[in-house]
């Protein structure tokens, strides 16, 4: 099998914190797939793991003195790493993160951090209060800003005994990253994709709406993806919990008439459309202006309309774009989904049955069914919905070049 690394180089930073051991492991994936390796290390993640176990695995001395007794051999080996095709800091600490956000280049990792100007990958790792203490929070932000990639901990069980978010993300999965970040190429370059997401709200009075559980993690999975294969991406959300995504345009909205006002605005202009976003299909007559008081009511009577179908309005106003839908059933999953398919004249429909335990709404998986007009139903496994955002973004390029 050839070695899918081979030619790479990669420049591996190493910092203090207990998962440092992991990092060996990460060395010796990386190697076995063919990439040369530069390890750096900071003078802390020595107390944890000896720099002779990743000299012996990568072959190379390891990078952790800026003022090396044979400073010329330190030199090229700066020189070398710099002409990397890939950084990775993997457990990045929250001192590692905090000196990268701000440019600080006090040891061998930092500076070489900042003498890199390639890709960066950025695993952090840490106790789950430090990972979610604002200072931590506000650097990654500005990590993420500059384009540098996160690899999200993992919740579980920590070394100091609690459990949260903070583990080191399983090198199985960096390697995956790592692989991506390598090997992906810009397939979906200049193509204009419109993708909607999360929930809307209906409002019924001024502090009360009707909505549902949508996440939109679904939809910012698929804007991210098709962001990072090159797609020129415009992400029309409803209210979620989510970071906003760099990158793109962001367009904020409520209530579903305020997202089919810009889902049609920028329709035109798009090659594809993804609706992944939950639209309310009904909502209240009329929006009372003050709060209804629970006093002197024994019951309270909602005269509710039905929204606009968007999907059904891009499906009928779509002259060369591709009209992606999103159906979640309860029931009848794959015939539901076929005549949403027909009806709504969809090039693509992904359907999940939401009454399914532990995917769907909310979760960071789910288990879905792509279908077309023509193909066969193709059933995928459980998976990440980032995952499936990006087989999905695999489907709608063939689709879009006609293959099959
Ligand atoms: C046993 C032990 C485990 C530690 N684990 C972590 C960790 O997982 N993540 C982290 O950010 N800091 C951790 N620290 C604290 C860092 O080692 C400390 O902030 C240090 O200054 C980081 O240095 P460096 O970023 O130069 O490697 C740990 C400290 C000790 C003593």
């Amino acid at each position: 099998m050839p070695l899918a690394l081979k030619n790479k180089k990669v420049v591996l930073g190493v910092c203090g914190g207990i998962s440092a051991y992991k990092s060996v492991e990460l060395l010796r994936l990386l190697t076995k797939e063919g990439a040369e390796v530069y390890v750096s290390m900071t003078q802390n993640a020595k107390q944890f793991v000896g720099p002779l176990t990743f000299e012996t695995l990568s072959g190379r001395s390891v990078y952790d003195e800026v003022f090396d007794q044979n400073s010329a051999a330190s030199m090229e080996h700066i020189r070398a790493a710099e002409g990397a095709d890939l950084m990775v800091v993997a457990p990045a600490t929250a001192n590692m993160i905090g000196k990268m956000a701000h440019g600080l280049a006090d040891d061998a990792l930092s500076t070489l951090a900042i003498s890199f100007s390639g890709p960066v990958l950025v695993a952090p790792a840490m106790n789950d209060k430090m990972y979610s203490h604002p200072a931590v929070r506000a650097n990654i932000e500005i990590l993420i800003s500059r384009g540098v990639k996160i690899a999200e901990p993992e919740t579980g069980e920590l070394a100091c005994g609690t459990t949260g978010q903070g583990r080191l993300a399983d090198p199985g999965s960096l390697m995956n990253e790592i692989k991506k970040l390598l090997l992906e190429k810009a397939d979906l370059e200049s193509v204009n994709i419109l993708v909607t997401a999360g929930p809307t709200r209906e409002p019924i009075d001024p502090v009360r709406y009707i909505s549902n559980p949508s996440s939109g993690k679904m939809g910012y999975a698929i804007a991210e993806k098709a962001r990072d294969r090159g797609a020129d991406v415009t992400l029309v959300s409803g209210p979620t919990h989510l970071p906003q995504p760099v990158g793109m345009r962001v367009l904020s909205c409520q209530t579903a008439s305020e997202m089919e006002a810009l889902v049609l605005e920028y329709f035109p202009r798009a090659d594809v459309l993804v609706m992944t976003a939950a639209v309310g299909d009904f909502a209240p007559e009329s929006v009372l202006k003050e709060k209804i008081k629970k006093r002197d009511k024994e019951a309270l009577h909602l005269k509710l309309h039905p929204t606009k179908d968007i999907l059904l309005e891009a499906g009928r106003l779509k002259t060369r774009q591709m009209v992606v839908g999103f159906a979640a059933e309860s029931g009848n999953l794959i015939e539901s989904a076929r005549e949403k398919l027909r009806e709504k004249r969809l090039d693509m429909i992904v359907a999940n049955d939401i009454s399914a335990p532990g995917i769907g709404f909310q979760s960071d998986s789910n288990q879905v069914t792509i279908l077309t007009p023509d193909g066969e139903p193709e059933c995928l496994p459980l998976l990440k919905k980032t995952e499936i955002a990006d087989l999905l973004l695999d489907r709608i390029r063939n689709a879009r070049s006609g293959k099959a």
